[in-house]
């Protein structure tokens, strides 16, 4: 059959803009929040799960666990430990953990030498590992018609995770991966573009006029009002971090806009400087208890 000359002309489209089916889906990939009722058939979620573990992963360990979730009540735990509804209303959730445990049982029953937890490559590599594969997991699901999230917000709740997922010492949660079929096509958002992200050959910095363009680029007419609860925190952040003449420095520059710019929204309310830095004794004491002893000055013992 010949094709219609309508049809050849968005065929041409379509080959300009995407070159193929794989490019089209990851243009336009965006986070999906909003999941309709239907369950994912499991012969379809095991396909999905089966790209994942085919991703690449250092020395072809695999050295990660899914816990898959799909217990309502276990779900609504977590959606109300993480403050995101949505994550009640995806009907698959998945959580990524480094693992270490199954390699060492397996090590212990070979007679093989085994000290990964005390490692920071094996650790950093892991890390690697388990992400590589969660997003196969995500590009896999978009394949197939489904929407997924990341929540990063789990890693602030380590020790209950720990405790709800009955996790050995060794395996460590990453992130959530939210998983069903899209209520609605989430909308895709912006970018920073290749020439802002790629230095050909070296580093090349991005400076001035160009830098703020970039970003400018990326969010077109982001203009945050000015509150007067939104100035004092901000003041406030300032000063803790930069000290006063910063602060003043930055409430000149929000007069002078006549708002709150994205990246002062981004770093002064939302991921808040002053209060970020916070966590990191708390963070290294969860992964410690998890059984990572890399970034102590001793290296915790090998349990036998
Ligand atoms: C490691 C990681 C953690 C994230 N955590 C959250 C989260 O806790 N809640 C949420 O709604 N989105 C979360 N996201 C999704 C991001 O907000 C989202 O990817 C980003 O805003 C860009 O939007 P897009 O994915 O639609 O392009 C996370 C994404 C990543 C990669």
């Amino acid at each position: 059959m010949r094709k219609s000359k309508k049809l050849i002309v968005h065929q041409e489209k379509y080959d300009k803009e995407y070159q193929n089916a794989t490019l089209k889906l990851l243009y336009e990939r965006a986070s999906c929040r909003q999941f309709s009722d239907q369950r994912i058939e499991p012969e379809i979620l095991k396909k999905i799960l089966k790209a994942g573990i085919h991703a690449p992963t250092g020395g072809n360990l695999q050295p990660y666990s899914i816990i898959k979730i799909e217990d309502a009540d276990t779900t609504q735990r977590l959606a109300e430990m993480c403050e995101q509804k949505f994550i009640g209303e995806a009907p698959v959730n998945l959580l990524f953990c480094i693992d270490w445990h199954r390699l060492k049982q397996w090590s212990k029953i070979e007679k093989a030498p085994f000290s990964a937890m005390s490692s920071f490559r094996h650790f950093w590599i892991s890390f690697q590992d388990t992400i590589i594969c969660a997003q196969n997991i995500c590009t896999a699901a978009d394949s197939l018609g489904l929407g997924s999230v990341y929540i990063g917000t789990i890693i602030e709740f380590l020790k209950e995770t720990k405790a709800m997922f009955r996790l050995p010492r060794g395996v460590l949660p990453v992130v959530l991966l939210c998983l069903g079929y899209r209520k609605a096509r989430p909308v895709v958002r912006r970018k920073l573009d290749v020439e802002t992200i790629v230095h050909n050959e070296r580093y090349h910095e991005l400076k001035g006029h160009d830098l703020v363009t970039a970003y400018n680029e990326k969010y077109p007419n982001v203009k945050i009002e000015i509150t007067e609860k939104r100035l004092a925190r901000i003041k406030e952040v300032c000063n803790k971090v930069h000290g006063h003449e910063f602060a003043q420095k930055c409430l000149d520059k929000i007069e002078e806009n006549g708002y709150i710019s994205i990246a002062q929204q981004y770093f002064g309310l939302h991921y808040s400087a002053d209060l970020l830095p916070d966590g990191n004794e708390d963070f290294l004491k969860s992964i410690e208890d998890c059984g990572f002893g890399w970034f102590k000055k001793y290296q915790l013992p090998e349990e036998s």
